[in-house]
């Protein structure tokens, strides 16, 4: 029995290591490491319209911390205790003895949100999920192939919700911990968000070149950057601020400098994906406890531009093109 052999146990070793299967054909990561620029508004929001609009199931994962998106959802992250069915119980290493295991099952929840699609499930955050990586920091000191084993474990468990989620959405920290790594990574797809201005942009080439410096065979595709809060200017025929103009020329810049030749030719001339205003019926959503969610308050006309509900109707229906493309592609 090799040395990891005898911690993991020697079966579950062989079933990680092989594990050389592509990974979960609808699965996306929204990233950025600076925080607050709407990863999780952009999460929950573009989750319940794929759902909506498609009829097939979402899956969401909140790997967060802070479990803004259990929240949002209508959990108490509070109430939930350590024994619990939360992603942190799902990817302790002691699970990953037991990857033969499919009772990944138990571990999603329907929202509580009462207005929530229907189709939806979600795996809920825990607070405890930082020490993970203390958890992990600690076995590579002993020289242990921890990390790489968290990202096989992770990719075998986005690949069990195949057969019933056609999406799952996987809501990131704003850190580089190793589970942030380890999902990335797990999943085919990623969405950089972010806010165009100066400081929130500045950090893009960082982030970009992390996902590129991923090996080959485990880099997600792009689908193309998310620009969140734009403050709209009615009377400009662009409809978005000069400064927030003047950020997005240096974003698409960066983005287009790190583009590899798949996504060149998906993306074309528009690495955009979608956007979002700055408007306080979205900032209700996550923020206003008991908060009524309703696509006619999103359908509300706003300074004659493209309403909420089209911004995020548009943002699915990119997603599900995008992801044709790269699948024709392939
Ligand atoms: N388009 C928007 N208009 C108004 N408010 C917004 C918008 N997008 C996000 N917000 C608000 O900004 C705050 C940060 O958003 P959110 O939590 O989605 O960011 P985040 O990137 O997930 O943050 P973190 O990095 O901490 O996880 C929240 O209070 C949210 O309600
Ligand atoms: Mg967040």
């Amino acid at each position: 029995m090799t040395k990891l052999g005898e911690v993991l146990g020697e079966k579950a070793v062989v079933g990680l290591q092989n594990m050389t299967a592509p990974r979960h054909p609808g699965s996306i990561a929204v990233i950025n490491y600076k925080g607050g620029v709407g990863k999780t508004t952009i999460s929950c929001l573009l989750g319940y319209y794929l759902a909506e609009e498609t009829k097939k199931k979402v899956l969401l994962l909140d790997i967060d911390p802070q479990c803004s998106l259990s929240l949002a959802l209508g959990f108490n992250p509070d109430e939930v205790s350590k024994t619990e069915l939360t992603i942190f119980n799902l990817v302790v290493p002691d699970r990953w003895t037991r990857v033969t295991k499919t009772d990944f099952d138990k571990y999603v929840f329907p929202p509580k949100d009462s207005l929530a699609p229907k189709n939806m499930g979600i795996i809920r955050g825990a607070f405890d999920i930082d020490m993970l990586d203390i958890e992990i920091a600690k076995t590579l000191v002993k020289g242990e192939q921890q990390v790489e084993h968290l990202h096989l474990y992770c990719k075998q468990m986005l690949r069990h919700f195949e057969d019933e989620y056609e999406y799952i959405i996987v809501d990131c920290p704003p850190n580089k911990m190793f589970l942030t790594q380890a999902m990335l990574r797990a999943c085919a797809y990623y969405i950089p968000v972010t806010i165009p201005d100066r400081i929130s942009v500045y950090g893009m080439p960082r982030l970009l070149r992390w996902v590129r410096e991923i090996e080959p065979s485990s880099k997600p595709k792009m689908l193309g950057y998310v620009l969140n809060a734009l403050n709209r200017s009615g009377g400009h025929p662009a409809g978005k601020v000069i400064s927030q103009q003047a950020a997005e020329r240096r974003l698409v810049r960066d983005i287009a400098a790190s583009m590899d030749a798949d996504e060149r030719s998906v993306l074309k001339d528009e690495p955009k994906l979608g956007e979002l205003p700055r408007l306080d019926v979205i900032a209700r959503f996550l923020s206003e406890e008991g908060y009524k969610w309703s696509r006619m308050e999103f359908k509300k006309e706003t300074s004659m531009q493209k309403t909420v509900d089209q911004c995020l109707v548009d943002l699915a229906e990119r997603v599900i093109e995008r992801m044709e493309a790269y699948r024709a592609k392939a």
